[in-house]
């Protein structure tokens, strides 16, 4: 079955406030001013539908980063924002958000240019959950509390004993190119709650909106400092930064094998870490299911941003009962998820991200295809015009197939059959990771009992990826360590220090 483009795949003209936003000098923001790097070194930014490189960003070196980390160990240490009131923090936070809001157009079209994503989709999705999540997180900074409690062996009243939550200090936090605007806020906004200073590195390959983020820093009013913004590549702006002596805590969310080195690296000094890592999630489908709404939810859980998204329902399990029947409505869903131009109004999916990335899904496509899979739906490209890749189903697969074990990351489906629920919840555990699961059933007592067999981070009830900032999320296994979001993710910024006082 092929998938069949929409219309056009030809990219529309970018608008003038985009262009502007293309045309800017390749700089780091640190200190509240934008440096240029020294050294020269840049990065060209591409528009993955075009393949056409349309800027240049800053390759941050070893120098430039240390001066990003000076500048937040100051920021923290002379408490300039730890030291305000909180509710100082609290407005700061949320007229960020505002402005977010304020420019929601262009940065979903800069989303759309530099990540492939579509721009009515961020516009919908990107770019008010990035505003929602400051919202969110805003209001935690007014309402962190410690406790006040007696201790167990002295008499009642010898002692004052309390415990103060603190801010732990700077932050490093280096994050992926799948939701740019979403991971840099997602990550700044708990730590500025909490008090934390902040250098940021956004993806090599998606770093625009988190540029235009620091220009809105400096209208918000942060003190010089607090947010930092460098630019440039893993293996070096992202390794000094995450290993330097000045840092207290890293966050990271991107590949697992990185998470692993940045934990390693962490031992030496005892950084805190927290890590969202990669996935393979399962989507259960019992057979009581209604297969046309279930096969629709389950193509957006795979297809959505291209399956470049570490909660993808790229495991689909149904019931034999009703497997051929939810694998042909899932291929009849995928035409809604046929790929063209970011900026084309009548797609939802656009190309990945990168040319890497175009490789690496089409060389897993190959994978399975040698190790013995069916293609039912896609597994090509529809136009070399971008890094596109038709959304695609496999089935006769099994449990030791790459495809099967590794995150694709990309808009490939593997289907499997099973016949009972203990069954299914083996088998959507047999994996490395643990960070989502969907369960689409009618049956309660059904949902339940899977619910708590399946081990990750989270699992959704008939619907899939619903991530919102009130709820922990994070992973159990090598899908990471910690939890963010909801007041959680803020704990994960503070120390927890106990006083007591002998009266
Ligand atoms: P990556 O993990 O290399 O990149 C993510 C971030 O880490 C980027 O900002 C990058 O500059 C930085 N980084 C890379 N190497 C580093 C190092 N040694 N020290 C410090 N920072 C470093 O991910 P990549 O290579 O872009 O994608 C590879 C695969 O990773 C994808 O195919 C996908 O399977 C997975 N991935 C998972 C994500 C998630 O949300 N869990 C997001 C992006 C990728
Ligand atoms: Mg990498």
């Amino acid at each position: 079955m092929n998938v069949m483009p929409k219309n056009s795949m030809v990219q529309p003209e970018y608008s003038s406030a985009a262009k502007k936003a293309l045309a800017r000098r390749p700089s780091l923001f640190i200190n509240n001013e934008w440096v240029e790097s020294k050294t020269g070194k840049t990065i060209d930014v591409i528009d993955p539908s075009t393949r056409k490189v349309v800027s240049q960003i800053a390759d941050a070196s070893n120098e430039e980063i240390d001066r990003a980390v000076a500048a937040a160990r100051q920021a923290f240490d002379d408490g300039r924002w730890t030291g305000l009131p909180p509710i100082a923090r609290e407005q700061m936070i949320h007229k960020l958000a505002d402005l977010i809001t304020e420019h929601a157009e262009e940065l979903a079209e800069l989303e759309a240019i530099d990540n492939g994503k579509n721009a009515g989709v961020a516009a919908g999705m990107d770019i008010p959950a990035s505003a929602g999540m400051l919202h969110y997180m805003a209001g935690w900074a007014t309402k962190i509390s410690g406790s006040q409690i007696d201790p167990m062996a002295a008499p009642s009243g010898a002692f004052h004993a309390y415990v103060r939550k603190e801010p732990v200090g700077v932050a490093a936090q280096i994050v992926p190119w799948n939701f740019p605007l979403i991971m840099a806020t997602g990550k700044i906004a708990p730590a500025l709650a909490a008090g934390c200073t902040i250098v940021l590195k956004p993806a090599e390959q998606t770093s625009l909106t988190a540029l235009r983020l620091a220009d809105f820093v400096v209208q918000a009013g942060f003190p010089p400092g607090v947010i930092n913004v460098v630019t440039g590549l893993g293996e070096t702006a992202g390794a000094r930064l995450s290993t330097h002596p000045d840092v207290d805590k890293v966050a990271f969310t991107g590949s697992t094998e990185v998470g692993k080195i940045i934990n390693r690296a962490a031992t030496d000094s005892l950084k805190r870490v927290t890590l969202e890592l990669g996935g393979k999630s399962p989507v259960v489908v019992m057979p009581d299911v209604d297969v046309e709404s279930v096969a629709a939810g389950a193509a957006g859980a795979i297809f959505f941003n291209a399956g470049q998204i570490c909660v993808a329902g790229s495991r689909l399990f149904a019931h034999k009962s009703v497997f051929d029947k939810v694998v042909e409505g899932v291929a009849k869903h995928a035409d809604d998820w046929a790929p063209g131009p970011s900026l084309c109004p009548e797609y939802r999916m656009g190309p990945l991200v990168s040319d890497e990335q175009q490789k690496r899904v089409m060389g897993f496509i190959e994978s399975g295809k040698k190790e013995g899979a069916s293609i039912v739906k896609g597994g090509d490209s529809p136009s070399d015009a971008g890094y596109f890749v038709n959304p695609t189903i496999l089935v006769d697969v099994n449990p030791n197939m790459k495809v099967v074990r590794e995150e694709i990351f990309g808009p490939v489906l593997v289907a499997q059959r099973f016949d009972d629920i203990d069954e299914v919840a083996k088998a959507a555990n047999d994996t490395l990771y643990g960070l989502g699961a969907s369960v689409w059933t009618k049956d309660l007592s059904t949902m339940h009992r899977l619910a708590s067999k399946i081990k990750s981070g989270s699992v959704w009830g008939n619907c899939h990826s619903m991530i919102d900032p009130a709820l922990p999320f994070g992973g159990y296994k090598q899908s990471g360590i910690g939890r963010e979001q909801s007041s959680t993710g803020v704990e994960a910024y503070m120390e927890t220090k106990s006083v007591i006082i002998a009266l």
